[in-house]
């Protein structure tokens, strides 16, 4: 007999039916956000067979070297989700300003952000790399929408979700009601619904933080690390385990499998720039995801979707992941 699953098509739908008022317009978004994630796992897959790895000379608007698939996929995101009247405008962690819906084309109601491939220095040495976005409403009464319009801080987001594109290529979602993943069945190129109800384990055994960076940490950090490492003998009285992918969407994706904390802190190297990882591409997704999965996410100082945007390549301090962590790390700050 069929044994039979749920499609993602078929989720979103069924969702849909709870939201008073729905168009289907939103869902028609996902569907096209889920399409573009199709092809650019696709072009990862397929890697040097078809000539994409590798840098291009080109820099993006942070300085960092392009990718060949950076450029592919952000390319791939804007032409999926341009044309079909749901979006006002878009903005990628790939370009300065934002993108602009081509003229013959509807304009809808939502905004979107989204880092086409994060973490895309691990695609040459194929290790796990993705995608994340954040929809956004556009302001009531704004046809044509500028940067100052996405400044809208994280507990704006009406969904966020994430690709990764791994050993499977799995695709993690949420609309402010629980998160869910999906697992793209190769052979009929559908997402099937693999995890249900992602919940992150309150306590943890295990951290994430690239720890070439030591020296230039505030103290919070140090002794919550000092900490982890005393293991047994230390005052938490249990051993820990560090892993670093240096791809987020890998990371956070562990996290909500099996608990632990991500942290990319302010430190003295990236003082300057307010921290690491860009708050509108990547710190606020992921807060939303792995706050409705029952985890926290922090600057160390604030909640990280109460954090007013001012500019929408600005970065922000990433601390994330099990609560009981994370709370002992912002009591830490806190205490300093
Ligand atoms: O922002 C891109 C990114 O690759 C993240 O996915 C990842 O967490 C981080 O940078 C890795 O940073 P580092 O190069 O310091 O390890």
């Amino acid at each position: 007999m069929h044994n039979h699953r749920t499609t993602i098509t078929q989720f979103l739908i069924e969702e849909q039916r709870h939201v008073t008022g729905a168009t289907g317009d939103f869902t028609s978004l996902l569907n096209d956000i889920v399409t573009a994630c199709k092809v650019i796992s696709n072009y990862v897959n397929h890697g040097a067979l078809i000539g994409v790895l590798g840098s291009l000379e080109s820099e993006n608007v942070q300085g960092e070297t392009q990718k060949k698939l950076d450029v592919i996929s952000n390319d791939v995101f804007l032409h999926s989700n341009d044309w079909a009247g749901h979006l006002a405008a878009m903005a990628s962690e790939e370009m300065d300003d934002i993108y602009e819906i081509p003229a013959g084309y509807p304009r809808g109601k939502y905004l979107m952000t989204f880092d086409p491939l994060d973490g895309s220095s691990n695609s040459d040495v194929n290790v796990s790399v993705g995608t994340i976005f954040s929809i956004l409403r556009c302001p009531p009464g704004v046809d044509k929408p500028t940067l100052q319009d996405f400044l809208q801080p994280g507990t704006q987001q009406i969904c966020a979700g994430y690709a990764l594109y791994g050993p499977s290529t799995v695709m993690v979602l949420t609309t402010g009601n629980g998160v869910n993943g999906f697992t793209l069945d190769q052979n009929i190129g559908e997402f099937i619904l693999t995890h249900p109800k992602m919940r992150i384990p309150e306590t943890t055994n295990e951290f994430a933080i690239n720890m070439s960076n030591m020296r230039f940490w505030e103290p919070a950090i140090t002794r919550y690390v000092e900490e982890c490492l005393a293991g047994k003998t230390g005052t938490r009285g249990r051993d820990f385990n560090m892993r670093w992918i240096a791809s987020m969407v890998a990371e956070v994706h562990r996290i909500l499998t099996r608990g632990g904390v991500f942290m990319y802190p302010l430190d003295s190297k990236n003082l300057a720039q307010g921290g690491r990882l860009r708050l509108m591409y990547e710190a606020n997704p992921m807060s939303f995801i792995v706050e409705q999965a029952g985890g926290a996410s922090s600057t160390g100082r604030q909640r990280i979707m109460e954090v007013q945007p001012t500019g929408l390549h600005q970065r922000v301090p990433v601390i994330l992941g099990s609560k009981d962590e994370v709370e002992q790390i912002i009591s830490y700050y806190s205490a300093s």
